[in-house]
């Protein structure tokens, strides 16, 4: 019985691996060597301990998902104070938050893989509650309309607020944004972490500045697309002056709307983008596909294909990971096209903690639970088990 299970696992590691043979190749991504092209992407999850501090359970999800010599990108990570959107979203401003995120950090490379750290401000979208009291600061005082943050209330349940109209930010202050951004970078540095990621998707603070939509600024900083690419572009030169080449990124959402985003010509603004991002020998160009608006499927149909790694492919030349409702055939597909060098997930990791060992042997892959994503305890985060023939079927996708 035993042999004849050992010889049906053999048979499908040996199909695995002959049908996913790019996705589960090595790659070089700027300083980052990886034993394959399967990304856990960055997801928030809302389990710190007290202050945004990552505690002992976060170290344990993302261990558990460190054992295949690949890239983890580390969720959301507030570089200030004074701008979240999350309650219990983890920080990257105190000595507590550096201290946790090294504890994790050290857990996921005793396992044998990489670890980025995402650097985010989420600019209009913060809550008060969240940020000291402060009110939001965006590029012009435009609010994100029908866009939720997350916090407690009095009962300890989580709950959904809307965020409040923002202020527009002087052009003095930019140059104090910046400085937060060089400290959090700076203590990334100093935690372990093989590289950071600049958050310039989903509607927070780059984008918004990038976008005429949310940036109706008329001084250096707003107008043409010249002066809207200005705040991201400074702000990836600040990360790229403390980590020298490449160990930056950038994730991008081309034509994504989550965060009330809109642009009277994205193609172009993208391609522009993306060319400009040349300059830099980034580690890679993260890019989430039109496909998904935030962590929800656009309606089937809508953009079912991979459009923006396909598209700004021809303007960028780094690698690039693509993301957004992939499955490990499409992200084979995908690869073999050469419209992307490797493949981020993201649903699918928070419940497969083993996820490029099932797709090397072809095992089933458990579903997710979408009610545990935001807030919690272990449950639906780091009690998903690594694949064994006897997990119930139910489980299974
Ligand atoms: C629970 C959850 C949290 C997420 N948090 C982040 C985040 O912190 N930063 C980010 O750039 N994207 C975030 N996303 C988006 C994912 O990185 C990814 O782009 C999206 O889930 C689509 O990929 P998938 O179809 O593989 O899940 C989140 C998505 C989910 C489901």
């Amino acid at each position: 019985m035993i042999l004849r299970q050992s010889l049906l696992m053999r048979a499908l590691a040996h199909r695995g691996e002959h049908m996913m043979k790019t996705l589960l190749s090595p790659v070089t991504a700027g300083k980052l060597q990886l034993n394959h092209r399967v990304v856990m992407a960055p997801t928030t999850r809302m389990r710190t301990k007290q202050g945004g501090v990552p505690g002992d359970l976060m170290t344990e999800y993302y261990r558990q998902r460190a054992n295949q010599g690949g890239l983890l990108i580390a969720e959301a990570t507030a570089v200030s104070p004074f701008a979240n959107a999350y309650e219990d979203a983890p920080g990257i401003f105190t000595d507590e938050q550096q201290a946790g995120w090294q504890r994790l950090v050290e857990a996921v490379h005793a396992r044998g893989s990489q670890i980025v750290l995402q650097l985010w401000h989420p600019g209009r979208q913060s809550l008060p509650e969240l940020s000291a009291g402060h009110q939001p600061i965006a590029p012009s005082a435009l609010v994100a309309r029908e866009t939720y943050g997350v916090v407690k209330n009095e009962q300890g349940v989580y709950e959904g607020r809307l965020f409040p109209v923002p202020r527009a930010l002087e052009l003095d202050e930019i140059q104090g944004l910046m400085k937060e951004l060089r400290q959090a970078a700076i203590r990334a540095r100093a935690a372990g972490f093989d590289g950071v990621e600049l958050h310039a998707a989903n509607g927070y603070l780059p984008e918004q500045f990038l976008l005429d939509g949310s940036n109706q600024r008329t001084d250096s900083y707003g107008g043409s697309l010249e002066n809207r690419a200005r705040f991201l572009l400074e702000s990836v030169g600040v990360l790229t002056d403390i980590w020298g080449p490449g160990r930056v990124a950038v994730r991008i959402s081309p034509s994504g709307i989550y965060g009330d985003m809109h642009d009277s010509d994205p193609t172009a603004t993208f391609r522009y983008l993306v060319g400009q991002l040349n300059q830099f020998e980034l580690a890679y160009l993260h890019i989430i596909e039109p496909r998904i608006v935030g962590p929800e499927d656009r309606e089937a149909g809508y953009y079912a294909e991979p459009v923006a790694s396909r598209d700004l492919r021809a303007f960028y030349q780094g690698k690039i990971i693509a993301a957004g409702g992939f499955k490990p055939e499409d992200a084979e597909s995908t690869l073999q096209k050469g419209e992307a060098d490797l493949i981020a997930f993201g649903r699918l990791f928070t419940s497969n903690p083993d996820l490029p060992e099932r797709i090397r042997n072809a095992f089933p892959l458990a579903a997710y639970n979408r009610d545990a994503f935001f807030g919690g305890d272990e449950r639906g985060y780091s009690d998903f088990p690594a694949y064994s023939p006897l997990v119930p079927k139910d489980l299974l996708v």
